[in-house]
């Protein structure tokens, strides 16, 4: 059988699962909401119809930022997450957007820079994890 990948703008709450289980195993499901996320626009990948993929953008003044990048587990390192954020970059090529940027996992750093970003300024820690901006010019 013929495996399907389909990519399409979700409910923000859809998003939570998935950010729990790659990103905070350790935490519940219920501390996975952003404050703002009513305010961002949320984007899941199906593969073979489930719910695999997310990553969360947030676009004000031609500045657009996507936070929870994420992949479930047992899928990652298929190409899934690359496939995801390359469909935000088209969006954001559709909008009036000159720079996409993120907080980045420094243990992420390799992922991002394939699809082109560049870090921007030093690493931080938040939380007991390390961070970098990166980002990518339009
Ligand atoms: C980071 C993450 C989003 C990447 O998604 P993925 O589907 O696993 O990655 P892909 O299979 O699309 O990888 C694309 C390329 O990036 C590379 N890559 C993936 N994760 C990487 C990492 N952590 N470090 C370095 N390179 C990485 C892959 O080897 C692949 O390289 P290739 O194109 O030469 O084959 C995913 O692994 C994940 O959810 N991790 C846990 C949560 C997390 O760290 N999120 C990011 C927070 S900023």
């Amino acid at each position: 059988m013929s495996e399907t990948i389909q990519i399409e703008q979700i409910f923000p709450s859809l998003t939570w699962r998935i950010r729990q289980q790659a990103m905070y195993p350790e935490k519940e499901i219920t501390d996975m909401e952003l404050a703002d996320d009513f305010e961002g626009t949320h984007f899941g990948l199906y593969f073979n119809h489930e719910l695999t993929a997310v990553v969360s953008l947030f676009v004000k003044d031609g500045i657009a930022q996507f936070r929870k990048m994420a992949v479930l587990p047992s899928k990652q390192g298929n190409g899934l997450g690359k496939l995801l954020l390359k469909y935000v970059i088209d969006y954001c090529n559709q909008q009036p957007v000159q720079l996409l940027w993120c907080n980045a996992r420094t243990s992420a750093i390799g992922f991002y820079t394939k699809i082109g970003f560049v870090t921007e300024g030093v690493p931080y820690q938040r939380n007991q994890l390390e961070y970098i901006k990166m980002q990518l010019i339009f």
